[in-house]
Parts: structure tokens; sequence; C-alpha cells
């Protein structure tokens, strides 16, 4: 068996990480953020992957060091990682500095427009080391970056 074959066989496993105050969704400034748990959007990734083909785990921290923690155990036996930094994508240098490790996809998701908010949220510290980002489409948008990364798995495989 080749490097490649075992690769292949592995189920593919993504990890989708969510910043501080997502917890609160469905109770948050619901015109912004929708009226979905935390825990319900959990449960629709978990199946938008499972109807991909791949594994979902999903993390909640408020604290920037179990985020950063989170993201480096990423570095190994992860196929792509969905982060939500929630504030912490306008402030995180170490957030951002955790993903550069990354060899991986890494797809930036926002539940709003962040451009069509306040000027702060208008920088992202993380922008330019995702491979692609998603803003403005509520949890709809986790759903879009989930099966995205399939596809973006599924043409490495094949190349
Ligand atoms: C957010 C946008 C951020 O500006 C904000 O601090 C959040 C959530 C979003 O999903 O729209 O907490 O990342």
């Amino acid at each position: 068996m080749n490097e490649k074959t075992t690769v292949d066989n592995r189920q593919s496993t993504i990890l989708v990480i969510h910043g501080p105050n997502l917890n609160m969704l469905g109770r948050r400034e619901p015109a912004w953020y929708g009226s979905a748990t935390l825990e319900e959007i959990d449960t629709e990734i978990k199946q938008t992957a499972e109807d991909c083909g791949m594994v979902a785990e999903t993390f909640q921290s408020n604290h920037e060091g179990a985020l950063v923690e989170k993201i480096q155990d990423a570095m190994v036996g992860y196929d792509a990682v969905i982060i939500n930094p929630a504030a912490y994508t306008h402030t995180s240098v170490a957030i951002r500095d955790a993903l550069l490790m990354l060899d991986i996809p890494i797809i930036e998701v926002h539940l709003s427009n962040i451009y069509q908010r306040d000027a702060f949220r208008h920088k992202s510290f993380i922008a330019d080391v995702a491979t692609a980002r998603l803003a403005g489409f509520g949890k709809e948008g986790y759903m879009m970056a989930v099966r995205a990364v399939a596809e973006m798995i599924r043409k490495e495989s094949r190349d």
C-alpha cells in the first residue's frame, strides 16, 4: 500500500473552531447572528460533513490561549480547519501565528457581513492566512464551507 492509498483510506476529518461569545448564539444580537444556538449549528455542521463523507469536530472557547492550543492540535490528523475567530478576528496576532503553522486549507467564516458593520470589524488578522472566507451567509456559511472543503480534499486526492 503506497502512501497515497493510506491517505485516501482515512476518513477526512475537519476541525471547526468558534471564538468568543459564539456560545451565546440564539440569545446574542439575533439581527446579526440569527436565532440558531451553537449546539444546533454544530449538529448541522456534523451532519453536513457526514453527508460529504467526512467527520467534523467542533470546538468553542472564549479564551484566546485555548483557541491557539486547539489550532496547534490541528497540525496533525486534520484535513482542514474552518474557523470563526469572532472578536479575535480583529485583534489576535496569536491566532494568526497559530494558523500560519498549518499546512491544510483554512476557511474563515463570519455569520454577519463584517463589511456592513463597524470600521474596526473590517480588519481581519487572518484574512491573508486563510485559504478562503465566507461572511454574511449566517449559519449557512459554515455548511457552505464544509461542502467547499470536501470538494477541495476530493480534488487534492485526485491530483
Ligand atoms: C463575527 C463578527 C465579529 O466581528 C464579531 O466580533 C463576532 C462574530 C461573525 O460571525 O459575524 O463575534 O465573527
